[in-house]
C-alpha cells in the first residue's frame, strides 16, 4: 500500500483473506440508571428491563466527543494488535452522529497520526459496523490495501427527545474498533456475509433533517440546516429484525454448509434482550453462547457489535480460532448478517 489510500498492489493468492486480529473500545465516564431516567420520564427500571433487558447506559459529556471516543477505541485496537498508527490503510469510521457532517474520520486519523491511512465515514445506522467491516473486506480480500480499522461510534444521547419514553430509555454512547489485516485465503476471517436495504420502510426509524424555510434572497427560499429527534415505531422495527435476523443467518449457514451447533457464539446488535433471545431461540442456541452486554450499556447504535467483541475478548470467552455468526439490522431500514472467525493478534 502507498501513501493515503494509494493502491499499489494487485489481488494476489497471498491476500485474498481478511483477519480479525485485534479490538478496543471507550466509553463515556457517566452511566445512567434506569432509575434515574424514571425521575425524567413516566417509565420505571421493571418496564425497562423487561422489554428490553437493558439497566444502565454511558452518556457523554460535552467534553467526550465522538472523534474522542473513537480515537480512544483506535488506539486500544492498535495497541492490542501491536501495530502503530503509520501501519494503517484505511480508517472506517460506521457513524449516524458524527461530530461533523463532513465526516469524523479524519479526524481520527489525524488525532491518531495515521498519516499512511485514507479515512472515511459510513454511515448505516445500527448494521454501520458489519456494512463497514465488509467494506474493508473488499480491500483487503482484493490485495488493494493490507491493514484497516474499522470503528463503530455512536452518541444517540445526543440525538434523543430526553422527553420521549419511547426512546430515550434505549438508547447509549460508546465507541469500539476491530483491526483487520489481509491474510491468505486459507486464514480469511469473513467466512460469508449478506447486506440489505428496505428504504420503503424509512420511516420506521428516523434521525430526519428539519425543515425549516428560510427566504434568502428575491425568489430564493433555503431550507435551514437541522435535524429533528430520533422517531421509532418501535413494534415495527421489532418485527422486522424478529423475521430477517435469522432469515440471513440462515442464508449464511446454508452457504457456508454451517450448522448452528458449530457456532461458538451469536453476537448480534445489540437493541433488545427480547431480540436475541428470539433470534437464538430459532437456531437453538443456549443462553451461554449468546453474547449480550445490553444490561450495562444499552443500544451504542454501530458501536454495538465491536463493543461487544471487545468486552468477550478480553474476558477471555472469544477465544483465536471461534466461529461467530453477526448481524446488524436498524435504521434504514438495514439489516446484513457475517460468519466470521476471529484469529486474534499475531504471535
Ligand atoms: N416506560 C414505560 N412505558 C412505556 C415506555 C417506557 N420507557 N415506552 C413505552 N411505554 C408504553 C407505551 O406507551 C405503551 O403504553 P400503552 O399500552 O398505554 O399505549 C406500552 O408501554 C407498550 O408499548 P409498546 O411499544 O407496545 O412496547 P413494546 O413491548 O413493543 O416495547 C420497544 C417497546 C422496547 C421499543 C420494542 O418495540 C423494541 O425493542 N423495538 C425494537 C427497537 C429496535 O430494535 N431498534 C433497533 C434499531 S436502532 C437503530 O437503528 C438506531
Amino acid at each position: 500500500m502507498g501513501t493515503n489510500g494509494v493502491a499499489v498492489a494487485g489481488s494476489t493468492a497471498e491476500t485474498n483473506g481478511m483477519a480479525l486480529i485485534a479490538c478496543g473500545s471507550a466509553l463515556p465516564a457517566i452511566s445512567v440508571s434506569n432509575q434515574q431516567l424514571s425521575e425524567r420520564v413516566d417509565t420505571s427500571d421493571e418496564w425497562i428491563r423487561t422489554r428490553t433487558g437493558i439497566g444502565a447506559r454511558r452518556v457523554a459529556g460535552p467534553e467526550e466527543s465522538l472523534t474522542l471516543l473513537a480515537t480512544q477505541a483506535a488506539r486500544a485496537a492498535l495497541a492490542h494488535a501491536g501495530w502503530g498508527p503509520e501501519d494503517l490503510d484505511l480508517i472506517l469510521l460506521a457513524t449516524s452522529s458524527p461530530d461533523d457532517l463532513f465526516g469524523t474520520a479524519p479526524r481520527v486519523q489525524g488525532a491518531l497520526g495515521a498519516t499512511n491511512a485514507v479515512a472515511f465515514d459510513l454511515t448505516a445506522a445500527c448494521s454501520g459496523f458489519l456494512f463497514a467491516l465488509i467494506t474493508a473486506g473488499q480491500y483487503l480480500r482484493s490485495g488493494t490495501m493490507r491493514r484497516a480499522l474499522v470503528i463503530g461510534a455512536d452518541q444517540l444521547s445526543r440525538w434523543v427527545d430526553w422527553n420521549d419514553r419511547t426512546t430515550c430509555v434505549l438508547f447509549g454512547d460508546g465507541a469500539a474498533a476491530v483491526a483487520v489485516e489481509a491474510c491468505p485465503a486459507g486464514e480469511n476471517g469473513l467466512l460469508a456475509f449478506r447486506m440489505r436495504s428496505d428504504g420503503s420502510r424509512h420511516g420506521c426509524l428516523t434521525l430526519a433533517q428539519t425543515a425549516e424555510q428560510q427566504p434568502v434572497l428575491s425568489g430564493v427560499t433555503a431550507q435551514l440546516g437541522g435535524f429533528s429527534p430520533i422517531r421509532m415505531n418501535g413494534q415495527e422495527v421489532y418485527k422486522f429484525a424478529v423475521r430477517e435476523v435469522p432469515a440471513v443467518l440462515n442464508e449464511l449457514l446454508e452457504a457456508t454448509g454451517t450448522a448452528a451447533a458449530d457456532l461458538n457464539w451469536l453476537l448480534l446488535h445489540q437493541a433488545n434482550q427480547r431480540i436475541l433471545d428470539a433470534v437464538a431461540d430459532r437456531f437453538a442456541i443456549p443462553q451461554e453462547r449468546v453474547l449480550s452486554n445490553l444490561a450495562d450499556y444499552g443500544n451504542t447504535s454501530a458501536a454495538t457489535i465491536p463493543l461487544m467483541l471487545d468486552e468477550a475478548v478480553k474476558d477471555g470467552r472469544v477465544r483465536p480460532g471461534d466461529l461467530i455468526a453477526s448481524s446488524g439490522f436498524g435504521a434504514g431500514l438495514s439489516w446484513g448478517g457475517a460468519l466470521l472467525r476471529w484469529a486474534g493478534p499475531r504471535g
